[in-house]
């Protein structure tokens, strides 16, 4: 987490926090013109901000969160690398947390799309001011796909599920998602230039390895505080993870729910097959900032190896062998 705060120490009057916001807009303005920037997925460029790869607008959000985001210590927050399965967990959070609330056979995942179960941080601190989340109840839950060195030192103190994924389907699945969102105006985007990309640490949010890393390393400082789960364990034992999930998050499931099913209806109702042939999944739209995504988009195959369909042998070998250098020493593996 990063230890520079932005955060003024005492409340500010009106045109404190006018200026307070001009300085924040002046910052970034400066970053833009300084920083490194490469060829970017969805957007023309990436800039390389305190070592990772973000599209501009979420550099100033991150600003922002800095600024004006109080995160409160029952937070709970998803953090993940995109295409590592977000909309999935999100879901199963979701449920696991409000189980006494909604019947499974008449839920709202059966007419809201799980993206909209919770905010995610990036979009709502896009614009000045910040989403006002006072309302929220506790414990609030927020995704995020911020890397954990880029968050607020205030964060540190609420709890993490991090998700993460093995690294050659997040890059096939981040391709032809970030393909179909790309702005209108761009060329095409090759299979061929991501994977280039991608290689050398350029894509939102990368270094993938460093994304992982840096929840990985935190995680082995406080498990009690950061959950760190791979999407390919969740696909071989949900209810494993499920439970899991639910004692982590304050919530165990009694011996009673245990035996009535609850556990598996929670993975039934957030299973793919179910959720990607909902209606609301097939038809509706969920906005992130100024950007509309159809919910389908978010449902492709959600299968462990797709990449074997996308990536040569020469193409998987450069990615394993950048990937087992990186993580060499850590302990963190994939794959299993
Ligand atoms: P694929 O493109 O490999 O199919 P995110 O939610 O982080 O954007 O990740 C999207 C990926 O998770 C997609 O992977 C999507 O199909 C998969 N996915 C979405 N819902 C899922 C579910 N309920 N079970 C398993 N995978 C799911």
């Amino acid at each position: 987490m990063s230890h520079q705060s932005l955060i003024p120490q005492t409340p500010l009057e009106s045109n404190e926090h006018e200026d307070h916001y001009n300085k924040i807009c002046k910052d970034y303005d400066h970053l833009m013109e300084t920083i490194p920037k490469s060829n970017g997925w969805r957007v023309e460029h990436l800039y390389n901000y305190n070592g990772f790869w973000i599209n501009p607008i979420y550099i100033k959000a991150n600003l922002l969160l800095h600024a004006y985001f109080k995160p409160q210590p029952t937070d709970i927050f998803l953090a993940s690398f995109m295409k590592s399965g977000t909309t999935w967990l999100k879901a199963l959070i979701f449920s696991t947390l409000t189980r006494h609330f909604y019947s499974f056979s008449d839920h709202y995942l059966h007419h809201h799309g799980p993206q909209s179960t919770f905010p995610f941080l990036d979009s709502e601190c896009e614009s000045y001011p910040i989403t006002d989340f006072t309302h929220m109840c506790s414990p609030r839950l927020f995704a995020t796909h911020f890397p954990w060195i880029l968050l607020p030192e205030s964060m540190a103190s609420c709890k993490f599920v991090y998700l993460c994924r093995e690294p050659k389907d997040v890059l096939v699945s981040k391709w032809v998602f970030m393909s179909k969102l790309r702005e209108k105006d761009l060329p095409p985007f090759s299979l061929d230039e991501a994977f280039d990309l991608f290689c050398k640490g350029v894509s939102d949010y990368g270094p993938f390895w460093e994304h992982v890393l840096s929840y990985w390393r935190a995680s082995l400082e406080s498990s009690e505080k950061i959950l760190f789960l791979k999407y390919e364990e969740v696909k071989r034992q949900p209810e494993v993870v499920v439970r899991r999930l639910a004692t982590f998050m304050g919530v165990p499931f009694t011996a009673e729910e245990v035996e009535k099913g609850v556990v598996e209806s929670i993975v039934k109702l957030c299973s793919f097959e179910n959720l990607s042939n909902l209606e609301v999944n097939k038809k509706g739209v969920e906005k992130f900032g100024k950007v509309e995504v159809e919910n389908c988009e978010f449902f492709r195959k959600g299968v462990i190896g797709d990449w074997r369909n996308y990536l040569s042998d020469e193409m998987k070998q450069r990615i394993d062998g950048i990937i087992h250098e990186k993580l060499k020493g850590s302990g963190l593996i994939f794959g299993a």
